[in-house]
Parts: C-alpha cells; sequence; structure tokens
C-alpha cells in the first residue's frame, strides 16, 4: 500500500541518528526497544527521546535535516501537525491524514504511516494468517482505527463495519474509502447484528485501557466464540476483554504487536535491514517489569 519507499540505505559500517518526537515523551517505548535492535543489528548509532512542544515542532524538523538524522518516529500530538513540514508524503500516510515515520534522504523528508501497516503484519503473523474474504468489525473511527481500516483494505476482506459512538464519524470514513473495499459505517445501536456475524472483531477505542480496566467495548454475549479477536491497547497487556474473549474459545491478540510492528517497518525504512521483531519485543516487555 505505501508507494514511495525510502531509496538510500544505511550500510553497517556508519552510525546513524534516530530518535523519536513528542510530548510527552518521558515514557515512551521507543527509544529502549529501537537501542535494542540496533544493537543486534549491529549497527552503530543511536535512538533518541525528544520532547518537542508543539510551538517547537516546526523547528526540530529543521532539525532533523540540519543535525543529520536518518530519521525520527512522531508521536502524539504532532503526528497530523508535522505533515506540512515535510517534503513528500507516501500515498498512504496522506489518506490516513497521520506520520509516524519521516525518512531523510539527503535533507529530503518523506512521512510515512506505519501503525496500520505494522497493525495488520502483527495480527497475520500472531492470530489470523488470512484476512481475504472475512467479515471484520472495527470498534472506533478515530486516528487509531483510520489508519488500521487503511491497512485492512488492502488485505481484500469481505466486508468490513465501522462502528462508533459517533455514528457520523464511522459512516463518513466509510463513505471516503467505499473505492478500496466493502465498508459500511454503523452506530452503536446498530452493532450488535455485525458484531455477531464478526470473524475479526478489533477494539481500536480506549475502552478497557489502564486505569479503566474493568470497562468492556461491547457486551460479552455479542462475541461469537472461536472468533479472531483483537486489542490495540498493550496496558494492560490483556484487556478484560481479550480475557473474556479467550474464555469464549477465540484467539486473541492484544496492542503489544502494534507498537512493535510499526516500529519495526519504521527501521527497515531507515536502515534497508530486516528489524529483529523478537528482540525488539522483547525489549519492550522486559521494559514493562524492570
Ligand atoms: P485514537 O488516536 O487513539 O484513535 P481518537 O482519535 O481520539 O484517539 O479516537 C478515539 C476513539 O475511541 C473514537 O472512535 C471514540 O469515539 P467517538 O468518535 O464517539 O468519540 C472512541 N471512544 C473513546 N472513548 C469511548 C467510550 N467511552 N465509549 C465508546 N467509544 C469511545
Amino acid at each position: 500500500m505505501s508507494s514511495i519507499k525510502p531509496s538510500r540505505v544505511i550500510s553497517n559500517t556508519g552510525a546513524i541518528l534516530l530518535g523519536v518526537m513528542g510530548d510527552p515523551i518521558v515514557h515512551s517505548k521507543s527509544p529502549v526497544m529501537h537501542t535494542a535492535a540496533l544493537k543486534a543489528l549491529g549497527i552503530a548509532g543511536n535512538y533518541v527521546p525528544l520532547h518537542v512542544k508543539p510551538e517547537g515542532l516546526e523547528s526540530a524538523i529543521q532539525a532533523v535535516r540540519s543535525l543529520g538524522f536518518r530519521g525520527v518516529n512522531v508521536t502524539i500530538p504532532h503526528k497530523v501537525e508535522v505533515m506540512k513540514y515535510l517534503d513528500n508524503i507516501d500515498e498512504g500516510a496522506a489518506r490516513v491524514g497521520a506520520v509516524n515515520t519521516i525518512v531523510n534522504n539527503d535533507g529530503v523528508l518523506t512521512g510515512y504511516n506505519t501503525d496500520g501497516i505494522g497493525y495488520v503484519r502483527s495480527l497475520k503473523e500472531e492470530a489470523c494468517p488470512k484476512l481475504q474474504g472475512l467479515e471484520i468489525v472495527v470498534l472506533g473511527a478515530g486516528g487509531a482505527a483510520r489508519g488500521i481500516i487503511h491497512a485492512l483494505t488492502a488485505e481484500q476482506p469481505g466486508q468490513i463495519s465501522v462502528v462508533n459512538r459517533t455514528a457520523s464519524k464511522a459512516i463518513e470514513l466509510a463513505r471516503e474509502w467505499s473505492f478500496l473495499a466493502d465498508i459500511r459505517g454503523l452506530s452503536e445501536t446498530e452493532a450488535k447484528e455485525a458484531v455477531r456475524s464478526a470473524d475479526v472483531l478489533i477494539n481500536t477505542t480506549s475502552v478497557g485501557m489502564h486505569p479503566h480496566v474493568n470497562e468492556l467495548p461491547v457486551s460479552e454475549d455479542w462475541i461469537p466464540s472461536g472468533i479472531v479477536v483483537s486489542d490495540l491497547i498493550y496496558n494492560p497487556l490483556k484487556t478484560k476483554f481479550l480475557q473474556i474473549s479467550a474464555a469464549r474459545g477465540c484467539t486473541t491478540h492484544g496492542g503489544l504487536g502494534m507498537f512493535v510492528n510499526q516500529g519495526a517497518y519504521a527501521l527497515e525504512y531507515w536502515t534497508g535491514q530486516a528489524a529483529p521483531v523478537e528482540i525488539m519485543k522483547e525489549a519492550v516487555l522486559h521494559s514493562f517489569t524492570s
């Protein structure tokens, strides 16, 4: 789905500078994850947390050029705003309307969105190898949902149903991308029938996230037994939604894989090398417990 691919490949002899810009940034797991990855690949370099406030974003992006960063990740609250400071935007990122990865090719900055493709890669690897022809229900229609739904449309699903508390957002999103897949927007009151016939059920809302760990995004008895149930939340690592789904015989998939794989794609864009995904995941898990 990404049309522009980074053209310059870094050899493992030169040191590269990478980082993540956000506000706040202190809790980001990206530095620990990418530092472990660089080490495993034998690439000399550093991946640093960069605390960038909104009013400093434009000059921070200029500094990517002047300081010779090979690339940066961009996180909350800059994913949309940053687009206007870049030279090129990948087609997928433009459609999603957000950038989380920037590649610097000799001063020319290109923005990508690896969140959705990272999610789908982890869903396929960990829970559901083939999505073709399946009925997929996505709960939520916010920024995270947009990236995921866009990446899902590339997998030839049977139908994607987007359910949202604010139904108009789901309906509008379905209309916008109707040329990519069979996709419909539904209100929460219309959701029951769609959820009951789902093959894959994905929660992209914040319902169930720490500290509200006992909340569920849909009624327990709507969840069909034996389907694939996925939750973007990774704090807690296994939400109540996933615990209940597992007890109903479902295959479950948590949010950690998405985080790791969005980073894996970014690293591959920057270095041209296959990312050590297991080592990256271990580094993040270790940082939760240390
Ligand atoms: P993100 O980038 O994490 O997707 P977002 O763009 O703010 O964040 O979107 C949050 C999504 O979670 C939205 O779909 C939101 O529904 P609304 O569009 O109606 O606001 C959904 N959401 C958040 N809290 C929710 C709740 N308590 N119940 C149902 N949906 C909720």
